[in-house]
């Protein structure tokens, strides 16, 4: 596609232009959109970007490795930083989802902070979106919607000029955009994650124990979608921990054990979204798999609420 290429050369020349001998940072996560700013950026102006992953002990089951091991695929200059003790310890008693995302966030943006001072940077690089400009520019109650920011307020604190090369585009153009760079597949493909990651789908205190069991269960959904040819026809899926337990029976025995819930819906931008209609069968396998391979757990449930008036995410 002759446009994006075009865009591809323009961008790199205006990139080389407003940055010059300066260092640029950025926050990767593995997500589309910084990982294609970054691999724009990247061709631009080669080490003079870093890129920071920081690990909140947060992440789903082996995403660590695997975002990792597409970065150094992709040669990208990054640092891998975990803090996952210092994450897990802060949210230690934490119940309230939004003080939940308040204490991620700070506790983020201190890691960044300090990462980013001493590789001296004067720019930071975000994958921001035409979309998510709109929204912010306050259009359609996104205020409310954009407390979801990742690194909100970055930039202000840390007075780091904003490097946003992909402001114009929509997601499909990035995509195209990340191919013709040579980014993975993998990465493409993947489904949206949000920031805070695990610790919103556990409702409730997260605790290392239930993060596990979260883990394990969401992989084997995520597995199965990909097996049935399901991942790519929904927006997003994931599983949920409930924070109560219901009775069962093993056997002949009584368990009493977690509620697993699990969500997929069809959307085009998450501001609203529907359910997807997964095949019974394939509910059914999903089920038996969940509650005879991870200990815990004895009943799951699939969320059949629209957005609105439900959201995406539980919490
Ligand atoms: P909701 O739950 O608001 O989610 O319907 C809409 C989309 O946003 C993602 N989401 C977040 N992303 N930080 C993020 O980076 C957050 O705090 C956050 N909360 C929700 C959610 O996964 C869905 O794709």
């Amino acid at each position: 596609n002759w446009q994006m290429e075009d865009f591809i050369e323009r961008s790199i020349e205006e990139i080389r232009q407003k940055v010059g001998n300066k260092k640029v940072i950025c926050a990767l996560s593995g997500g589309v959109d910084s990982t294609v700013a970054f691999a724009l950026t990247y061709r631009a102006i080669g080490n003079n970007l870093l890129g920071i992953f920081v690990d909140h002990g947060l992440l789903r089951k082996g995403e660590a490795q695997e975002v990792e091991g597409y970065f150094r695929a992709m040669n990208f200059p990054f640092k891998k930083v975990d803090a996952s003790r210092l994450f897990l310890e802060r949210l230690e008693g934490v119940e309230d989802p939004e003080e939940k995302r308040r204490i991620i966030g700070h506790t983020f943006i201190e890691v960044f902070e300090r990462e980013s001072r001493d590789f001296g940077a004067e720019l930071l690089l975000q994958g921001t979106l035409y979309p998510d400009v709109v929204e912010s520019a306050g259009i359609e109650g996104a205020q409310v919607i954009k407390t979801h920011h990742n690194v909100g307020g970055l930039p202000e604190r840390m007075s780091l000029e904003l490097l946003e090369p992909l402001r114009e585009l929509f997601k499909d153009e990035v995509r195209e955009i990340g191919k013709l760079l040579g980014v993975p597949e993998g990465i493409l493909r993947r489904h949206p994650f949000p920031g805070p990651g695990l610790a919103i789908r556990i409702l409730g205190e997260v605790k290392e124990e239930d993060l596990n069991i979260l883990r394990e269960a969401d992989a084997i959904f995520i597995e199965e979608l990909k097996k049935w040819g399901l991942y790519d026809k929904v927006w997003q899926a994931f599983a949920v921990l409930l924070p109560v337990k219901s009775v069962g029976v093993m056997g002949d025995v009584r368990t009493y054990e977690r509620v697993v819930g699990l969500r997929a819906v069809d959307s085009v931008d998450g501001m609203t979204a529907d359910w997807s209609k997964l095949p019974y069968e394939f509910l059914d396998h999903v089920m038996r798999r969940i509650i005879n391979e991870v200990k815990g757990v004895n009943r799951v449930v699939y969320d059949i609420s629209s957005k609105p008036p439900a959201t995406i995410e539980w919490e």
